[in-house]
């Protein structure tokens, strides 16, 4: 029900990253994205939008992640890094992606993960990889 399309930065500079951790970060948002614009969309014959961006910054990389799905309910918006925080039904989501995110964007990686969001237009998920920081060990 979406269609994804990507906007890279090709000037991007190598950074230090645990490529596995990072993809699964990368997936969590995406499968996040689709849920929520079948949620919007299933059965409407029209088609949702995820679209996957980079930028360099002054001191980091940054990663968008953005759907057109109903947005964040204010209600639920500081729980959604919660362990086990989930709206989904049993099956379709335990509540990690996110809490996994957060584990490993802020304490491995030591960048930021944040999103903005409207109401019945979608949500942006905001990932900040320090151009030169030290990286723990994994
Ligand atoms: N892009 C999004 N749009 C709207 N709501 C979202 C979005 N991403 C996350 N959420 C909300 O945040 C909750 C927590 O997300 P999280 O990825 O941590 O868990 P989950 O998707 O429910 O389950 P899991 O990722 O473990 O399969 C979701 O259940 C949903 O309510
Ligand atoms: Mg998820």
């Amino acid at each position: 029900v979406a269609d994804l399309t990507t906007d890279l930065d090709p000037g991007l500079p190598l950074i230090y990253c645990v490529a596995g951790e990072f993809n699964q970060v990368m997936l969590n948002l995406i499968v996040n994205a689709g849920h929520a614009i079948s949620d919007v969309f299933k059965g409407s014959g029209r088609k949702g939008a995820i679209r996957v961006s980079t930028r360099r910054q002054e001191e980091c990389v940054e990663i968008r992640v953005s759907d057109t799905g109903a947005g964040i309910p204010e209600a639920i918006q500081s729980k959604v890094f919660d362990p086990f925080f989930t709206t989904k039904p049993v099956g379709k989501g335990t509540g990690q992606g996110l809490a996994i995110a957060h584990t490993v964007i802020v304490k491995k990686h030591r960048g930021t993960i944040r999103f903005e969001t409207t109401a019945g237009v979608g949500t942006t998920f905001i990932v900040q990889l320090p151009l030169a920081g030290e990286v723990e060990a994994a």
